[in-house]
């Protein structure tokens, strides 16, 4: 990045490794944006839970959807599936029905993996319960590193960084980054700035700021992409072909061709990936939820 010689905030010349704030500018990030939080933070329904399933719950819902949309989703699923337990006893077609209006239905599937491979590794006579680590979350289907790392942040107010699209377009541009900084360049950045000890303030910070304050639109950075799947696309014909066997049962797939107005070969196809996702079953020329 062409940084200005006369603002005394960076170096000069060029680092050997990553550039990271200083404790002085740390401190001034952080006084300044909780701060803001302080008079300006969202009431969010998973900001009253620390417990590890329904903070998972909220960010696996997260990943791919806005807040709007995950709020009513999120109560709704936890009523129904309120432990691992009861998530992983659960029928995936039910499963899939509670997740209606969150799209990418794959996340609810491995969810439910998780809580399953949660209840078979259980203590004996304790409830099921998640690992409590980066890497014992990291391991389990669907949990990569930012959502393994934001429920230690969440459950735990664990001292680490978790760097999503939003806290990403905060660091930037609030300390002057370059747009194209690396990943292991802005996660070095982002463990330098952490406040020890209000991790999980410092990250719910975070991504209000960069929600509420500086939008993807107002920082000129392209969002991640959030919405639906555009009409007529494969993600979309996948998404109506498994609400349909959900919503009105195990259909042939000459009815669902005719249904969704596409030729046979091209729903073969959607029902072959749907069944190596795990969320449909074939049975001759049957197509039912798993
Ligand atoms: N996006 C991802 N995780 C979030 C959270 N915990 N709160 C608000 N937005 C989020």
């Amino acid at each position: 990045m062409p940084r200005p010689a006369s603002s005394g905030r960076h170096p000069t010349t060029r680092p050997s490794a990553v550039w990271t704030p200083d404790d002085r500018q740390a401190a001034a990030l952080q006084a300044r944006l909780l701060a803001w939080y302080e008079q300006n933070g969202r009431d969010l329904p998973w900001r009253h839970t620390t417990d590890t399933y329904a903070v998972l719950v909220s960010e696996v819902m997260l990943q791919q959807t806005q807040v709007s949309r995950v709020v009513p989703a999120y109560g709704r699923f936890l009523e129904t599936y309120p432990t691992l337990q009861a998530l992983a006893m659960a029928p995936l077609a039910d499963v899939l029905r509670s997740w209606r209006g969150l799209g990418y239905n794959n996340r609810a599937e491995r969810l439910r993996r998780c809580a399953r491979i949660c209840v078979a590794r259980r203590v004996p006579g304790r409830p099921a319960a998640l690992p409590a680590t980066v890497e014992g979350l990291g391991a389990l289907p669907g949990i990569g590193p930012y959502t393994a790392r934001a429920v230690m942040v969440f459950a735990y107010n664990a001292d680490v960084a978790a760097v999503d699209a939003n806290v990403r377009r905060v660091l930037v541009h609030e300390l002057e980054l370059p747009a194209d900084l690396p990943p292991s360049a802005i996660q070095a950045v982002a463990d330098a700035v952490l406040p020890h000890g209000r991790s999980r303030d410092w990250h719910n910070a975070l991504m209000d700021y960069g929600a509420l304050v500086l939008t993807a639109r107002s920082a000129g950075v392209a969002p991640r992409t959030r919405q639906g799947a555009f009409v007529g696309s494969r993600r979309w014909y996948r998404a109506r072909l498994l609400r349909a066997v959900l919503d009105d049962g195990p259909q042939t797939k000459a009815g669902l061709a005719a249904l969704l107005a596409v030729d046979g070969p091209f729903v073969h196809d959607l029902v072959l990936a749907l069944e190596r996702d795990g969320l449909v079953r074939r049975s001759g020329d049957t197509v039912a939820a798993a």
